[in-house]
């Protein structure tokens, strides 16, 4: 599959109920070529107007910690676990990850990225470890296929400030850790 045929088949997707919703299909932002990855939960209702990831509120918020680490956020890929927006923005169900898991291992086979960083604990368990932690294991770096970590959800920093602190060091870290590819 390449880059055309995945938007078409999100576009067309009707395997789980959230397709019924959808204002749009949000599948990705940023640089298909990128070394390093970000993947979010799900979109808000700013991404279900306009089609693009974290261009919402937490959106904005983690685009300055992309700014505070020198990462241009032209240079990196940013999608989600889902492609539709829960109602009333809920965690995604398994069932409906599950059902959506498709499209992101195929956003993984085109973009190649070195370095893939969950954002919040929703795509860490799915993407790392079911049993992760986010408080106790956000900023930690886990090696498989790809280098990967995970990161505070932006959205959990809006609601509890304290977490900046931790974020600024991981997202540095991250950048660190980019930097040896770029
Ligand atoms: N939260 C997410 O996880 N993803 C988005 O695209 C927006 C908000």
């Amino acid at each position: 599959m390449n880059f055309k045929q995945l938007e078409e088949a999100c576009e067309n997707c009707q395997k789980c109920p959230l397709g019924q919703f959808r204002n749009k299909v949000v599948l990705e932002r940023g640089n298909r070529q990128a070394k390093l990855m970000f993947v979010g939960e799900a979109p808000g209702g700013r991404e279900d107007e306009t089609g693009i990831p974290f261009v919402g509120p937490a959106g904005q918020l983690f685009d300055r910690y992309l700014a505070a680490a020198g990462i241009d956020r032209e240079e990196v890929y940013v999608c989600n676990i889902l492609k539709c927006r829960p109602p009333q923005n809920r965690d995604p169900l398994p069932a409906e990850q599950e059902a959506c898991m498709e499209y992101l291992r195929t956003q993984v086979r085109l973009v190649k990225p070195e370095i893939i960083v969950c954002l919040g604990r929703i795509a860490a368990m799915r993407l790392i470890d079911p049993d992760f932690k986010i408080t106790r294991d956000h900023g930690k770096f886990y090696k498989g296929s790809f280098r990967m970590c995970a990161l505070y959800h932006p959205s959990a920093l809006l609601r509890d400030p304290s977490k900046k602190e931790d974020t600024l060091r991981d997202m540095l870290a991250v950048a660190a850790e980019y930097r040896k590819f770029v």
